[in-house]
Parts: structure tokens; sequence; C-alpha cells
């Protein structure tokens, strides 16, 4: 069983997913209700009233609160239960309420936190800003579900050694010079890859970046921070050239357990606001990538492991590549024991 950390920030939706209409989905194995408010901001609640647990994102929002589609209970933005149409005596016990979660809305992304509102500490958020950067940049954005447990997912994305292999659009760049960095800064991974007098990939040579078959330099840099925020530059420029004077493109890659086998795989990816590539074409090719070439892979690797879903624990061969990988999964659980030990400590002393 998947033990999750619960006193961390995980996306829940992009900013525009959430709108007055109530939206659910479920998140670490809990079905989560979103809707926004008329002053704009977004409310989280668990997506299951008290009563008789119907789902309560069927029902209606009225006046910046929900009512459930069953007996009509209303509920406010904080998850107390405020009116109950079916009865004269309008006290509400104070404990009729829905679980709330914190949220907060930050480049476009709804983070929110599943665990004890009393921890709830916003300083590590996972930064984003070129996000937010519109005059900088075109962004694109998509959400694709996968069939594994969300640590395969990072697997994926911190080892990208698959590139050659899975994506034939941005293949061909690896080659002997290829060097390999990992490590760890505080709880952030890094996972790096240089590699010099390299073939430009068919993707930058159609579209970004052509070099007309003259060779390239490539930087990739993956960062990971818990519990699945990763960004990634890739950076090329002609070969002895500055990095400066070459192309950059900037993606976030967010992952969100679904349940302990299924996971929310929310990406975004920018190219430069006076590029001509058609944005339609650059969401097609990002979408293809991950929805055609990564999502088999990785669905095929959670099928073969069948209920298992720690990768370390069936003693997988290990390469050096992996090394981004595996730090990721240390921290992660790293940081899990820790809650773990910190609320029983509690427990004791309460
Ligand atoms: S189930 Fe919601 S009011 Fe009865
Ligand atoms: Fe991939």
């Amino acid at each position: 069983m998947t033990d999750y950390l619960m006193n961390a920030w995980y996306m829940g939706a992009w900013c525009n997913e959430v709108t007055e209409k109530p939206m659910s989905r479920r998140l670490l194995g809990v079905n989560t209700l979103f809707y926004r408010k008329t002053d704009g901001t977004v409310v989280a609640l668990r997506d299951r009233c008290p009563h008789r647990f119907a789902p309560l994102s069927k029902g209606k929002v009225i006046n910046d609160q929900i009512q459930c589609p069953y007996h009509g209970l209303v509920f406010d933005g904080t998850g107390q239960c405020v009116a109950n149409p079916i009865t004269s005596d309008t006290r509400i016990p104070e404990a009729v309420r829905v679980q709330r979660f914190p949220v907060v809305e930050q480049s476009n992304i709804v983070w929110f936190w599943p665990g004890d509102p009393a921890k709830c500490d916003t300083s590590p958020i996972p930064q984003f800003p070129y996000l937010s950067d519109n005059m900088t940049y075109k962004h694109v954005y998509g959400l694709t579900p996968v069939k594994a447990h969300f640590e395969l997912e990072t697997d994926n994305l911190m080892d990208l050694s698959h590139v050659d292999m899975v994506h034939p659009g941005f293949s061909g760049v690896f080659n002997k010079t290829s060097k390999y960095t990992a490590g760890r800064n505080g709880n952030t991974v890094f996972s790096n890859w240089v590699t010099t007098d390299a073939k430009n990939a068919p993707v930058m040579e159609q579209t970004s970046f052509p070099t007309n078959g003259a060779p390239i330099d490539q930087w990739l840099e993956m960062s990971w921070q818990p519990p699945g925020a990763m960004y990634l530059e890739v950076a090329v420029t002609r070969t002895g050239e500055p990095r400066s004077a070459g192309y950059s493109l900037k993606s976030v890659h967010i992952l969100t357990p679904e349940t302990e086998h299924d996971t929310h795989y929310f990406w975004s990816a920018a190219i430069y606001s006076h590029e001509h590539v058609p944005l339609d074409l650059f969401r097609a090719g990002f979408n293809n990538a991950f929805d055609f070439e990564d999502k088999p892979m990785i669905e095929a690797v959670a099928a073969e492991m069948g209920d298992e879903i720690d990768l370390l624990s069936m003693k997988p061969l290990l390469l050096r590549s992996d090394a981004g990988s595996v730090l990721a999964r240390r921290v992660l659980k790293e940081l899990i024991a820790k809650e773990k030990q910190e609320y029983y400590q509690y427990d004791r002393v309460g």
C-alpha cells in the first residue's frame, strides 16, 4: 500500500480547469471537489457529503456554497454546513462539515495540501515563474492520465536516457560524449546530461532551432522537487557557440497520484512569443510524446509489476543513468518516514 507524503503541496488542476461549476478529481485516492467563488478564489473540499456520502460535485454551487444533490444540505467554502432545507431547526452543529483542503493558486497551477491544515506552509511550493510570463512565452498545457504508480512516471522523467528509444522526434542526440550527472541539493534532485558535437534532433531541426545539419551541443537539465514536480530545460546551440547564442525549451512535469496505480500527469511547455511555430503543432508534438510514446511504455512496466508498486523492492538492475530517479525516490521515502515519526511522537505525547 502506498504511503503518501501528506503534509506537502500537490497539483490539483490547471487554473483554467476550475470554474464556478463543481469539478471532481480523485487525488491521493480521495475524490476532491473544486469550484471557484465569485471573488475568484478556489475552494477544495472532500467530494463526499457527510450524510449519505453523495458526491457534492453532482450538486449546484449557489451563492458560493455547494448544495448536496441528495437531501439538500448546504456547505460553505470552508466545508461548514450552513443550511438544511428540510427542517425548521436552524441550528446546525459545528461538527457537520466536509473536509476542506488548503489551496494556493500560483503560475496557473492550483496546488492543494492534503495533510494537516495546521501544518500548511506555503514556502515549499515549487516556483515556476516562467509559466505566468505571457510576454516572453506562449504556453501549452496538458493532462495525461497514466495507469501506473506516480514514481514510475518520475523514473521516466528523471532518466531521459530513454529519449533515443522512445521519442523519435527528439532522438539521435546522445552520443559517446554524453555526460551524466545527478545530485541532491536539500530536497531538490537534479538529473542532467551534456552532449557535444551531436546531431540535431528532428523536432528542433524542423521547428525552433534548425541548423541545416550542422552539429549541436545540448544540455538536458531536469530538477525534481518532492513529491512530484519537475522542471526541464533543454538547451541547444551550434557546436562551439556559447549556450546563450542557442535556443532553450522549458517545460514542467507535475505528477499527482490519483490512486496508487494511477497518476495525473500535468505538463506544460513553452515557445518564445516571437516564434512562428504554430502553437497547435507544438502542443500536438508534446501530446504525442507523452500520450503515445511515454505512457504506453510506463503502463506496460506497471502491468508487468502487477500489484507491486515499489520498484526498488523488486531489485531492478540499476544503471548509472538511474541515479537521479533513485535519489528522488530516496528523498521522498525519507520525507515520508520523517512525517510518520513526527506523527507517532505527537501521538505518544498527545
Ligand atoms: S447525502 Fe447529502 S444531504 Fe443527504
Ligand atoms: Fe519521455
